[in-house]
């Protein structure tokens, strides 16, 4: 009876693994995604590492022997040495799909993939793209992004927007108003330029971010931008010849 009984419980505790076959499964699927997860997290912090290392001390933008690769190890673009000081801009164009866009990833720190050596300036820095990221919130909450938007700046935001070429009518109705779908795209492009104008970076990065605009919008806009900010540097990718608009501006074409 004893021995019965005892075998019944050896066979019931052994048979916890099978009832928890699944969940074991899914622990040990869990752990090595996990694992894989640490590991290729750990490889990006250091080579993240080794790019922030080169910010430290240096005042100009330096691009040495830089080859920027696909993430299988294709070669993508081989970049001619660049050295650029504070004040100096550079126009940056070239084909579709070579890699500019890549170049500006690399630079802001969130591309791995290159050869070669990117010291990047520690001063006040701001990345554009061609479809800028607009928080929840009103045309004051677009310009005040990446900051959070204080009421003590509205005054400012109010006069920027109008600079750029909003009417008095639509900034008093959109100012805190979520709605920003309704925009145009050359709209949403004046929200950006009146958000370099808010934050006044030391480097500004622009990856096609005026090119919703006419032409005479256009320069009408980067005028405002080269006047308020003389001492800043730009550097633009665009497919238009717009180098003449800034101080001490040269076009570089990237083949
Ligand atoms: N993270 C990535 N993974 C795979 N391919 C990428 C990645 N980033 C960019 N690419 C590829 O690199 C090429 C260059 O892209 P991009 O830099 O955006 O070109 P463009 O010169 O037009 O700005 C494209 O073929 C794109 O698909
Ligand atoms: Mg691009």
């Amino acid at each position: 009876m004893q021995i019965s009984k005892s075998f019944s419980n050896v066979v019931t505790n052994l048979s916890w693994f099978i009832f928890n076959y699944n969940k074991l499964a899914e622990l040990i699927a869990c752990s090595y995604r996990l694992g894989q997860f640490i590991q290729q997290s750990e490889q990006v912090s250091y080579q993240f590492k080794q790019l922030n290392q080169a910010e430290n001390g240096n005042e100009r933008l330096s691009l040495e022997n830089l080859i920027i690769k696909k993430p299988d190890g294709k070669i993508l673009l081989k970049l001619p040495d660049l050295h650029i000081n504070k004040g100096e801009s550079v126009v940056l164009s070239g084909a579709s799909d070579i890699g500019k866009s890549t170049l500006f990833k690399i630079i802001s720190g969130l591309y791995p993939y290159y050869d070669g050596v990117v010291k990047v300036p520690k001063f006040k820095k701001l990345f554009l793209s061609q479809n800028a990221y607009f928080p929840m919130g009103g045309l004051a909450h677009a310009v005040s992004y990446p900051e959070p938007l204080f009421e003590k700046d509205l005054t400012v935001i109010k006069q920027l927007l109008f600079d750029v070429g909003f009417s008095s009518e639509d900034i008093d109705k959109y100012l805190l108003n979520d709605n920003l779908n309704t925009l145009s795209g050359g709209e949403k492009q004046r929200l950006v330029v009146a958000r370099i104008l808010m934050h006044k970076p030391d480097w500004i990065f622009m990856d096609e971010t005026t090119n919703a605009l006419d032409k005479v919008a256009e320069k009408q806009l980067l005028k405002l931008l080269q006047t308020n900010l003389p001492t800043s540097s730009f550097i633009i990718i665009s497919h238009s010849d717009i180098s003449n608009y800034f101080n001490k501006c040269y076009q570089l074409n990237l083949s």
